[in-house]
């Protein structure tokens, strides 16, 4: 896969399909549209004064060129002019992808304009996300269909204005959407494949590939390093569980680093507690978490983030054998804490507590976590915006503007004392459950236990990980979630 910017005349390029966005009420009576126009031998004006294409968000239409240029031109409509916001951009390049692979072709070109809503930089980033993460499949473990064979490789982006931001956004969109096409990767590996020591491979991987630290905790490290918690969750699975750590040092010597944690549970069957059999297969994407930090981690790496950033990853199966905890066991956490399993299905904010504690360790200047936590956040949310919550209402608004930025949403949920008390356990610190109401916030104030005075937040991606695929960057299975958000944010802190 290759994406690049080439300048701004795609009229003269030799390109099998122009992908070019057409806003309602646009005309062919002056600039881009005009030559296109022309190079149309004037079938564009003529569509457009017979009113056949209005710009209407789903409309779509291929004109043939002859002689020199473009081949092919799809034009997309892309609904009102003052809507066409970034992820309005992002939608409109996937779409172009899309309908080049429909047609059979392995190259597309891609004609930015913002028609005045977007800067050129974020244009580009965004047009780059949509288009490299549109060419997604995940087809390592099935031969491909007849039809859609061809995999979009090469997307050209042309544009006119400042060619420098042009040129820059484009980069920048690649890495990230890459970044995001490998947390899908991840997640849509089974369970067989993806196992703890899988993710803690691929995360070393990475790390060789792109010159951050690793360092992967075995059962016996965490076992002297005190995250018994971890091991807890692990020790009813034949998989052993690790903590994965990588680091990019990309700041000053000392600074504290912003720390970004992932829940790596690669299969989730509940434990004892054990969930219902319809839909458990989807319980591989619960290391959708971590799948997302180690994508973030590579990005920032690739971008040269100038900042002190850490990627935590506690992966673990939660399965049941004998060996497995239960119901009323109590265990003892790296922070100190005492936690009552009343259910172990509530196993992912047990990893996280340790997770969380060394994370804490490192004095970061902020600390965000994100996990398929909870069933509840869908009820919440639905499947529009992860759930962000808080202990520092600056950090939460922080996430918010970089998630609406990024195309991937979260809106704030608050974590008041009251729900804390539903956590209060007779026999230990805390229990790992609050009942139904509020679930998950009280799974992200169980949480809130075990950061101390970190400026810390979390994001409930359990309704956002993954999905049908209805967006045309999306495709059934792992959406990479949050990855853009977590580099979004990241770049942001970095200033
Ligand atoms: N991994 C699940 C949460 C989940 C549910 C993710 C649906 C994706 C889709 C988590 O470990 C879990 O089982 N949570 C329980 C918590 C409950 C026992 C308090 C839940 O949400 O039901
Ligand atoms: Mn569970
Ligand atoms: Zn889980």
């Amino acid at each position: 896969m290759q994406a690049v910017f080439l300048g701004s005349d795609p009229l003269s390029l030799d390109t099998p399909l122009l992908a070019v966005a057409i806003p309602e009420g646009a005309t062919a009576s002056d600039g881009f549209l005009a030559r296109l126009d022309a190079h149309l031998a004037g079938s564009l004006s003529r569509l457009l004064d017979a009113g056949d294409l209005k710009g209407k968000a789903k409309d779509e239409i291929v004109l043939y060129g002859g002689g020199p240029g473009p081949k092919r031109v799809v034009l997309l409509g892309v609904g009102k002019t003052a809507e066409f916001d970034a992820e309005q951009v992002r939608r409109f390049a996937a779409r172009g992808v899309r309908v080049a692979e429909r047609l059979g072709l392995d190259a597309v070109s891609v004609w930015l304009d913002g028609h005045g809503q977007s800067a050129g930089a974020v244009l580009a980033q965004a047009a780059a996300e949509g288009a490299v993460l549109a060419a997604w499949r995940f087809t390592e473990l099935k031969k491909l269909p007849e039809e859609g064979q061809t995999q979009v490789i090469d997307v050209r982006f042309l544009g006119e204005g400042d060619a420098a931001a042009l040129a820059e956004g484009v980069r920048v969109g690649e890495i990230v959407a890459r970044a995001e096409n490998l947390a899908r990767t991840l997640q849509s590996r089974p369970g067989n494949v993806a196992t703890p020591s899988h993710l803690a491979a691929e995360a070393a991987r990475v790390a060789a590939e792109r010159g951050l630290a690793v360092t992967v905790f075995d059962e016996a490290r965490l076992a002297e390093g005190g995250m018994h918690a971890i091991l807890a969750v692990s020790q009813g699975s034949d998989q052993e569980a690790r903590l994965i750590v990588l680091e990019h040092k990309g700041g000053a010597e000392g600074e504290a680093p912003l720390v970004l944690v992932g829940k790596g549970l690669t299969f989730d069957a509940g434990g004892i507690s054990i969930k219902p059999a319809p839909g458990m297969e989807d319980m591989k994407y619960d290391m959708s978490g971590g799948a997302a930090v180690i994508a973030a981690l590579q990005a920032v790496a690739e971008l040269g983030v100038k900042a002190n950033v850490v990627g935590i990853v506690p992966s673990s199966e939660n399965l049941l054998n004998g060996k497995a905890i239960k119901p009323g066991d109590i265990i003892h956490t790296l922070a100190g804490k005492t936690v009552e399993v009343i259910n172990t299905d509530a196993e992912g904010r047990l990893i996280l507590a340790d997770a969380l504690a060394w994370g804490a360790r490192l004095g970061p200047s902020a600390m965000v976590d994100c996990a398929t936590l909870t069933g509840a956040v869908v009820i919440s949310l639905g499947r529009h915006a992860a759930a962000v919550m808080s202990n520092d209402e600056s950090l939460s608004e922080e996430l918010r503007a970089a998630g609406a930025r990024s195309g991937e949403r979260c809106w704030p949920l608050p974590l008041w004392p009251e729900y804390t008390k539903q956590l209060e356990s007779e026999s230990a610190d805390l229990m790992n459950v609050g009942g139904r109401e509020g679930g998950s916030i009280t799974a992200a104030c169980f949480l809130k236990e075990f950061v101390g005075d970190v400026p810390w937040a979390h994001l409930d991606i359990a309704g956002t990980a993954y999905g049908d695929g209805k967006l045309p960057y999306q495709r059934k299975g792992g959406y990479g979630f949050p990855t853009r958000l977590l580099v979004e944010w990241v770049r942001s802190r970095a200033g």
